[in-house]
C-alpha cells in the first residue's frame, strides 16, 4: 500500500509557502490507518518499549493505538497549561511560531524504554523538546517514530535527533 498517496497536501496552509501534510485522509482510510499502526508496531515489537510518549494532538491518534499493540503505557505530552499535576516544561520552535510543551513529572521512571511518537518531523523542534522532557527522567533508552519526515528540512536540531534509532513511514 502506498501510504503517501493517502496523505493530502494542502498548499499555502496555514501560511503561504507551507505545504500542509493532512493525515486525516490517511486516518479515515481504515486500511491505511491499520497499515500505519501495524508497521510501527512491527518495527518496535522486540525493543522492550515500556512507554509511548506521544505529542498533542496529532501524535495521540497513532501513538495510542501503537501503545495498545506494544503492551506499553501511554504518556501524553501536551501544550502548556493542559496537564493537571506537577509537570516538566520545554520551550520549542515550530515550522511556524513557537510554543511550550509539558509532561507530568511522574510519567516516566529510570526503568522505562521510551518510544517518542509524532505524526510529523518538520524542523525537529517539537521532537527535540519532547526528547529533552524525556531525558530529564533519565530513562534507559529512547526511540523515535514519525509517520512523515520532511527530509527537505535539515538543520542542527535534526542532526541532534539523528543519533537515535528512528522509524519513519513517509518521506518528503
Ligand atoms: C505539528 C506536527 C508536529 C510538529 C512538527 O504539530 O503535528 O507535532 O508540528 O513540527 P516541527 O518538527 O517543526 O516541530 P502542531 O504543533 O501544529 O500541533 P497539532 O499536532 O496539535 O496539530
Ligand atoms: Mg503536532
Amino acid at each position: 500500500m502506498n501510504l503517501k498517496e493517502t496523505i493530502r497536501e494542502i498548499p499555502d496552509y496555514p501560511e503561504k509557502g507551507i505545504s500542509f501534510k493532512d493525515i486525516t485522509t490517511m486516518l479515515k482510510d481504515s486500511e491505511a490507518f491499520k497499515e500505519v499502526v501495524n508497521q510501527v508496531h512491527e518495527n518496535f515489537r522486540d525493543k522492550g518499549i515500556t512507554k509511548i510518549v506521544s505529542l498533542e494532538s496529532r501524535g495521540f491518534i497513532v501513538g495510542g493505538a501503537v501503545a495498545y499493540l506494544l503492551d506499553a503505557g501511554f504518556v501524553p505530552v501536551r501544550k502548556k497549561g493542559k496537564l493537571p499535576a506537577e509537570t516538566v516544561t520545554e520551550s520549542y520552535e515550530l515550522e511556524y511560531g513557537s510554543d511550550q510543551i509539558e509532561m507530568h513529572l511522574d510519567a516516566l521512571t529510570e526503568d522505562d524504554v521510551v518510544l517518542i511518537h509524532d505524526d510529523l518531523l518538520a524542523t525537529g523542534g517539537t521532537a527535540l523538546a519532547a526528547l529533552n522532557l524525556v531525558e530529564k527522567m533519565k530513562v534507559k533508552k529512547v526511540y523515535f517514530s514519525f509517520i512523515c519526515d520532511l527530509k527537505f528540512i535539515s538543520n542542527g536540531k535534526k542532526d541532534q535527533l539523528s543519533k537515535y534509532e528512528t522509524h519513519t513511514l513517509v518521506e518528503y
